[in-house]
C-alpha cells in the first residue's frame, strides 16, 4: 500500500478525493491550515483510517518538502497556481528518490483554464484540445493560467526522479458528499456556478459576459474525484494501458460535456424568474457590474474547450452530462439562498 499525503483535504475537490481514499487501507497524511479542523481530522478519522493531519499551509516549504519526501503518491489538490508549493513538493520527491530509486508520483490539480481566451463573451472558439494531443497542448504559451507549475513538473518528470500526473478539471459542479462533508471539514460547493448564482440573486436577473457565446466543458464533482482514482489504481497494474502517460504527456482533461455561458445564465435566470425575480433571459453583466462582482477580472466569458480522451482510454467513465449541469443549478440557488 502507497503511502499517501494529500493537500487542500477541506477543499471541494481534495476533500472529495480523501473521501474515495479512506475508503482503502492507505497510511494517509494531509496538510491543514486550521489547527481545529486538523485535530477533529485526527478525532473522527485518525485511528480508523490511519490518517494524520498537520497543521501547515503551503507557506511552510520547509515541511512541505518534508511530508511530500514521506509519500508514494501526493495529491496536490490545494492550489493550481503556487509554483513556490509545487516546487517544494518536488524537492520532497526528489528527496524520497534520492533515498529509495524509485521515482515516487505526484497527482497535481490544474484547470482547462490554462486553455482560455479573450473572446469575452462575444464568439464561440473553434479551438478544441485534446489531451491526446501533445504537440497541440504545447502550442500553449507559458503565460496561460496553470501553466507555468505545470510545465515546471513535467521538467520534473523528464529528470526523471519523478511521474507527474497533472489533471485539468474543467467547470466542476455538484455538491460534494460524505463524511468529510457531513462532520463539517469539506467545502462542498465548486466556484464558478455557485459564483454566477450569488451575482444573479443580488442584481436580481441571471446574467453572463458579452452574449454568452463562450464555450466551456463541465465535469462533476463526483466524476472529477474518480478520475484520481483511477490513476492511483493504475500505478499498481502490471500493464497499465499504453495510454496511460506521465510526465510530457501525462495530461488528463477531467470534462464530460461542455456548455455555453449563455445557457448556464439562462438556466440560472429560468430559475430565478420562477421565483418572480427578474426575465427568463441573461442579460449582459455591465463593464460596471463586472468591476464590482468579478474584481480580479473573470475568465467567465472565455472559450476552454477540450477534449477528456486521455482519461477515457485508461478507464475512467464519467457518469454525469451537460443536462445534469444545467438541471443542478436549481439546487444551487437553494443552496445561496439557504446560506
Ligand atoms: N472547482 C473547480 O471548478 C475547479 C476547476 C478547475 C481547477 N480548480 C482548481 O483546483 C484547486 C482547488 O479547487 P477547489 O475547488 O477544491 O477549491 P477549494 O474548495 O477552495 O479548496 C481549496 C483547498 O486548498 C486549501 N488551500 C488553499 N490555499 C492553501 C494554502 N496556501 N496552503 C494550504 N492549503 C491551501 C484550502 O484550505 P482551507 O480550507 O484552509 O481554505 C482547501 O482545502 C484550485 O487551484 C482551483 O483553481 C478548481
Amino acid at each position: 500500500m502507497p503511502k499517501i499525503f494529500l493537500t487542500g483535504a477541506t477543499g471541494y475537490i481534495g476533500g472529495a478525493v480523501l473521501t474515495r481514499l479512506l475508503e482503502r487501507p492507505f497510511d494517509i497524511t494531509i496538510l491543514v491550515r486550521s489547527a481545529a479542523k486538523a485535530s477533529l481530522f485526527n478525532e473522527t478519522f485518525g485511528k480508523k483510517h490511519s490518517l494524520k493531519a498537520v497543521v501547515g499551509s503551503y507557506s511552510d516549504l520547509k515541511l512541505l518538502r518534508e511530508l511530500a519526501g514521506e509519500a508514494d503518491v501526493v495529491f496536490a489538490c490545494a492550489d493550481a497556481d503556487d509554483l513556490a508549493a509545487a516546487k517544494a513538493i518536488l524537492s520532497g520527491m526528489r528527496d524520497k528518490y534520492s533515498e529509495t530509486g524509485v521515482a515516487p508520483t505526484l497527482i497535481h490539480t490544474s484547470g482547462t483554464g490554462v486553455l482560455g481566451d479573450d473572446a469575452d463573451g462575444m464568439h464561440a472558439s473553434p479551438s478544441i484540445y485534446s489531451d491526446m494531443n501533445i504537440e497541440q497542448l504545447e502550442t500553449l504559451s507559458p503565460d496561460q493560467p496553470h501553466r507555468n507549475v505545470d510545465l515546471v513538473l513535467v521538467e520534473a518528470d523528464s529528470q526523471g526522479y519523478v511521474k507527474t500526473y497533472i489533471i485539468l478539471p474543467s467547470t466542476i459542479y455538484g455538491f460534494a458528499s460524505g463524511p468529510l462533508v457531513e462532520s463539517g471539514l469539506q467545502n462542498w460547493r465548486s466556484q464558478q456556478i455557485p459564483r454566477l448564482v450569488d451575482v444573479s440573486l443580488q442584481r436580481g436577473q441571471g446574467g453572463m459576459v458579452g452574449k454568452g457565446k463562450n464555450w466551456w466543458g463541465n465535469v462533476h464533482i463526483d466524476d472529477v474525484a474518480e478520475l484520481y482514482l483511477a490513476i492511483l489504481d493504475l500505478l499498481s497494474k502490471a500493464s497499465p494501458p499504453p495510454d496511460f502517460a506521465h510526465g510530457r504527456a501525462g495530461f488528463y482533461f477531467a470534462e464530460n460535456g461542455e456548455h455555453t455561458l449563455y445557457s448556464v445564465g439562462e438556466a440560472i435566470s429560468k430559475v430565478l424568474s420562477g421565483m418572480g425575480k427578474g426575465s427568463s433571459t441573461p442579460t449582459t453583466f455591465s463593464d460596471k457590474e463586472v468591476r464590482l462582482y468579478f474584481p480580479g477580472g473573470t475568465s467567465l466569458g472565455s472559450n476552454s474547450r477540450c477534449r477528456a480522451e486521455r482519461g477515457y482510454k485508461v478507464g475512467w467513465r464519467p457518469s454525469r452530462k451537460t443536462q445534469d449541469m444545467l438541471s443542478s443549478v436549481r439546487g444551487e440557488v437553494d443552496a445561496s439562498l439557504s446560506r
